[in-house]
Parts: structure tokens; C-alpha cells; sequence
């Protein structure tokens, strides 16, 4: 018998080894960002004297024309290729000859693909926002139609005291407007440059960092070579940004849910953006809502899968960040696709008013302000909330019953009763009660409303001074060559204040 291999199983066939190595499937989405670092990159060796001028020229010329045959459809990715970075590189060396294979002076992928990350993170988070503004602005919008709707307000799921639809709507709209600072926060650590961190200890070119930052209009530069190859928190941040909006969209959506429900009935879904049953020829299923509830599920899988890649990961770069990619594509693919769902669903949804008013009815939703009545005249609020509960008890959920044992008893507690002491005992008047700021009361909910407009306006003007940032890369790629880099660098009044 001849000695043993050493190997037990055979050689994976190259083409399964290929696929499992290359990233090329998913990362081609990157190109507009890598083909724009690129030209940052040879901008920056160009001025530090690293390469001449004409072949930065040709480098320009030939970044640009694949550029270009990538928008018009006519570059192929080669799956052979580990991934785009590789890919794109090998074209251009093909089209331009030398100088294509200058490009790599002093960068390495790693530097590279933090940027094209960063780039990416970048982008997307403006247009997340965008279509978050979106969304609130059709918020507002319902707010301003529904000022005199009240419907039940809950805890447990419990009747608990009576609220303006318009209020439990803007309550959305805050919950969306924090979702926006917390991308906002995380845009500002994304938006600077790792290159010329080179594998991991920086490069050893003369070159001058803040040119490619400022050419891609980014804040400035990363502070540590290590730190700039090893990391995707940036990444990790914007998964949980993106996770706490789909959760929020999530809860909003469940309550859509139950109220289009026979048991509610305080929506009529629209039937154009409804589903139905391919056995049951009644039914009318708030497909949209299930959707969005569902898929907020992927956005988290997303995070953890990315907080879990970086968990113990030694310095510096390793390949398990290629694993990023995927699941922040998803992560933004999917929540802005709900958003959009969302915002469509509720411009056509209806709100059943009679039905909300009914339900409101019931439950002794005024308990609170009767307890709160007799506080005013001198009762410990203990005491009051006792003795109300004992009323309640007596009741025994019959919202009549309740009125009348209030007044008997209001009538021995409280002398002095004058016309409108009341009124609270109604749910108008409970509700104008609610005078403090953040409360239900109408003059609270209609301050509200304005709040929000001006929020929307604010917002507007942050999308605009990030679309000044992020809209260079598409600037870069359609720029003719020769033109002077300058002209791309542009000043944005923002910017310049920092
Ligand atoms: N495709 C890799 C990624 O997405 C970048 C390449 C880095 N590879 C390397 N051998 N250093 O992270």
C-alpha cells in the first residue's frame, strides 16, 4: 500500500472555492463609490508627485470610461474576479496599459473598501432620511384632517383615558424624527476618509490625506491607520439606526393591524394596497402592515449578523468584513422599501371615526380626572384614586352607571358644584384638561403640529446639505476628464463652518 494522502477529501472544485471566496456577486453595487475613491486617490498621488500628470490623466480618462459603460449597462463583472476592487482594476490596466497598474501606489483594498463602506453608509443614509421626511410629512398631514378625532388611548392594551387621533399620529411622527438625528449622528462619523491608511500601518508616499477627503467633500480624515482597516462600527451603527426606525415602523404597523380588524374596526384598509384570500372571497387582508412588521425581522438579523462579525476580531483587517456587505445592503434595501410601502398605505387609508368615538365610550375612560377633580378640591390624591376605584368597582364596566355613581358622590364630597366643574366627565373635556406641554389637549396637539412643520424644514435643509456631500461621487464620474479637479471640490457654507 502506497503512503496515504495527507489530504482525506478532495480539493474543493475551484469554481465552489471561487464563489465562496469572492465578493464580487454583491460588492459590484460598490462601483460608483470605488471608481470615485479611485480618482481621489490618484488625484492626491498625483499632486504629492507619486505619479506624473498624464498618467493621472489616463487613470482619469479610464476610470471614467468604465464609469461610464457601467451606467450604460455594458461592463460585465467577471465572477472570476476576487471582488470589484480587483475587477475593476484589471479593466483598466487592460484599457489604459502602465498606468492602470499605478493606481495602487500606497493603497491598499483595505484602506479602499472602508472607503467605498463609508461612501455607501453615506449615501444611503440620505436617502433613508429623505424617505423618512416623507413619511412624517403624511403624518402631519393626517394630524392637520383628524384635529377633533378621539379615540381610545391605551396601557396594556387597556382602555386607559381618551386622546386626539391626531395626538397618537404625531406620536409616530417623534419617534421617526429621533430616527432621523440618530442617522444624522451616525452620517457625521461615517463621513471621513480612511485612505492612505494602506494595508494597516499607513502609507510611505509623501502624499497629503485631506486632498482625497476633500475632493469627496468627507470632514477629514481617519486618526489611526489600525483603526481605519479594522472597523465597520460605522456600519453597525447605521444597522441599528435603520433597526430602531423598522421597529418603530413595525409598531405603527401592528396597530394598523389590529385596527383594521373586526374586533377594532377603526380603519378601512384601501383595497387597492389590500390583499386578499384565494379561498375566503370576503376577505380583505392588511397585507402592507404584515409586510413591513415582517421584514423589520431581516433588518434586525442584519445588525446582529454585522455586530457579530466584529465581535473579537484582532487588528487589523480581516477578511470576515467582507461578510458586512451583504447584510447592510439588506438592512437598507429593506427598511427604505417599507417606508415607501408605509407612506403609500397611509395616504389611502381611512380612518373610521364613529367607530373610534364609540369605542372611546366605553371603558370609564374618565376615572382618572374624576380622581383628579376631587384632588382639586382638597383630597389626597391616594384617597381619591380609592375612592374611584370603589366607584369603578360598582360599576362594573357599565360607563353609566359609573357617570351617575360620580355625581351622587360628588354631590355629598364636593358642595359648591358649578355649572361645567363637570365637564371632564365627558371626553372632550377630559381631554382639554391635558394642558401641559406634550399633553392631548387641542391648543398642546396643535403646538405640536407646528413643531413638527418646522422639523420637516429643518430636516429638508440637512438632506440638502448632505446631498451636497454625497452627490460629488456622481459629479466626479461624469466630470470630462482634464477638467480641473478644483472645480469638483465646491464649498459648502456648512462645511465651512465646522
Ligand atoms: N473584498 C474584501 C472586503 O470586502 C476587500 C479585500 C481585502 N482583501 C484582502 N485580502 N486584504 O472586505
Amino acid at each position: 500500500m502506497g503512503p496515504r494522502s495527507k489530504r482525506s477529501t478532495p480539493a474543493p472544485a475551484s469554481d465552489e472555492f471561487l464563489r465562496f471566496t469572492s465578493s464580487v456577486a454583491f460588492d459590484y453595487k460598490l462601483w460608483r463609490y470605488d471608481i470615485a475613491g479611485s480618482l481621489a486617490h490618484a488625484h492626491t498621488l498625483a499632486e504629492a508627485g507619486v505619479i506624473t500628470s498624464r498618467d493621472f490623466d489616463k487613470i482619469s480618462a479610464g476610470l471614467k470610461s468604465i464609469a461610464v459603460d457601467l451606467m450604460n449597462g455594458r461592463f460585465e463583472f467577471d465572477s472570476a474576479s476576487e471582488d470589484l476592487h480587483m475587477d475593476i482594476e484589471k479593466t483598466l490596466t487592460e484599457r489604459i496599459g502602465d498606468a492602470g497598474a499605478k493606481l495602487h501606489t500606497g493603497r491598499s483594498r483595505n484602506d479602499q473598501v472602508a472607503l467605498d463602506m463609508r461612501l455607501y453608509v453615506r449615501d444611503s443614509i440620505v436617502d433613508l432620511i429623505e424617505r423618512i421626511v416623507l413619511l412624517q410629512e403624511t403624518i402631519v398631514r393626517m394630524a392637520a384632517e383628524t384635529t377633533d378625532v378621539i379615540l381610545p388611548g391605551y396601557t396594556h392594551l387597556q382602555h386607559g383615558q381618551p386622546v386626539l387621533l391626531s395626538h397618537h399620529l404625531l406620536a409616530y411622527f417623534w419617534k421617526l424624527e429621533r430616527d432621523i438625528e440618530r442617522l444624522s449622528d451616525c452620517y457625521n462619523r461615517t463621513n471621513v476618509s480612511p485612505l492612505g491608511a494602506g494595508a494597516l500601518a499607513g502609507t510611505a508616499f509623501p502624499i497629503d490625506r485631506t486632498l482625497a477627503a476633500k475632493m469627496l467633500r468627507m470632514h477629514g480624515v481617519t486618526e489611526n491607520s489600525l483603526d481605519s482597516v479594522s472597523d465597520r462600527d460605522f456600519a453597525a451603527e447605521a444597522a441599528f439606526a435603520a433597526s430602531m426606525l423598522s421597529i418603530h415602523l413595525s409598531s405603527f404597523c401592528e396597530e394598523l393591524i389590529m385596527w383594521s380588524s373586526q374586533e377594532f374596526r377603526f380603519i378601512h384598509l384601501p383595497k387597492e394596497l389590500s390583499g386578499g384570500s384565494s379561498m375566503m372571497p370576503q376577505k380583505l387582508n392588511p397585507d402592507i402592515p404584515e409586510l413591513i412588521r415582517g421584514k423589520s425581522g431581516r433588518v434586525l438579523g442584519g445588525l446582529v449578523a454585522i455586530l457579530t462579525l466584529l465581535k473579537s476580531l484582532p487588528l487589523a483587517y480581516n477578511r470576515d468584513l467582507q461578510e458586512d456587505k451583504e447584510n447592510l445592503f439588506d438592512v437598507f434595501d429593506t427598511v427604505g422599501a417599507s417606508l415607501h410601502a408605509l407612506t403609500h398605505f397611509l395616504a389611502e387609508l381611512e380612518f373610521n371615526e364613529v367607530r373610534m368615538r364609540e369605542s372611546a365610550e366605553v371603558g370609564l375612560m374618565t376615572a382618572t380626572d374624576l380622581a383628579d377633580f376631587l384632588t382639586t378640591r382638597g383630597m389626597p390624591f391616594r384617597a381619591a384614586h380609592g375612592l374611584v376605584k370603589e366607584l369603578a368597582e360598582l360599576a362594573d364596566g357599565d360607563d353609566k352607571k359609573f357617570r351617575e355613581l360620580a355625581m351622587d358622590k360628588l354631590a355629598v364630597q364636593s358642595k359648591k358644584l358649578e355649572s361645567g366643574d363637570l365637564d371632564f366627565l365627558a371626553l372632550e373635556g377630559s381631554i382639554e384638561k391635558r394642558t401641559a406641554e406634550g399633553g392631548t389637549a387641542p391648543e398642546g396637539v396643535a403646538q405640536q403640529k407646528e413643531k413638527a412643520t418646522s422639523s420637516v424644514a429643518k430636516n429638508r435643509a440637512l438632506i440638502k446639505s448632505m446631498r451636497f456631500q454625497t452627490s460629488v461621487v456622481d459629479e466626479l464620474l461624469s466630470q470630462p476628464s482634464g477638467a480641473s479637479n478644483s472645480s469638483v471640490v465646491g464649498n459648502d457654507p456648512v462645511l465651512d463652518a465646522r
